[in-house]
């Protein structure tokens, strides 16, 4: 299973749901790639924010070794799930994924685990407070996307029609 993590700058938001998603996938046992892209490609080459890898680090986990990419075409045909961060992510996503008749499943990180306080991660770039409850959003919604990946992977989104023929939802 290939699975991106999308956010505007790839510094802040997205490098902590690589790497939290990384970590929740591979204490399931799941040799899963994961990776993170921005829709800008403002920070492109750029370690995570500082304050990014301190939240994880904070919690034993180290992003430090991760760049900044801004998303491809190309990665709408790679990867298995894009996730969005927020809604607006989601909407420049969904542009380029229609330019480009994708082959990924492309939603909300939190609309996907059916996350109960809101769809969307909030954006931490100018509020230092966020970083904690970004990472705890992320952490608490892993688990579910988790479930519901393999849950899609046993019951396949096709219709079958009459003629025996299915069509992909
Ligand atoms: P991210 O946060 O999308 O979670 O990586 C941001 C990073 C940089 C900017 C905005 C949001 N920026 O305006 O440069």
């Amino acid at each position: 299973m290939k699975v991106l993590m999308v956010c505007l700058g790839n510094i802040c938001r997205s490098p902590l749901a690589e790497g939290i998603f990384r970590r929740v996938a591979e204490q399931r046992g799941l040799d899963w790639e994961i990776d993170s892209a921005g829709t800008s490609g403002w920070h492109a080459g750029e370690l995570p924010d500082r304050r990014s890898i301190q939240i994880a680090r904070h919690h034993g986990l180290d992003i430090a070794g991760q760049r900044s990419r801004q998303v491809t075409p190309q990665d709408l045909f790679e990867f298995d799930y894009v996730f969005a961060m927020d809604a607006s992510n989601l909407r420049n996503l969904t542009e380029l994924a229609v330019a480009q008749d994708s082959r990924a499943r492309v939603v909300r990180f939190l609309e996907f685990a059916a996350y109960k306080g809101g769809h969307d991660v909030p954006d931490p770039y100018y509020n230092d407070q966020g970083f904690r409850e970004v990472f705890d959003m992320l952490e608490s919604a892993s688990p579910a996307v988790i479930d519901r990946i393999l849950l899609e992977q046993r019951q396949p989104l096709s219709v079958p029609t009459p003629g025996g023929i299915a069509f992909d939802r």
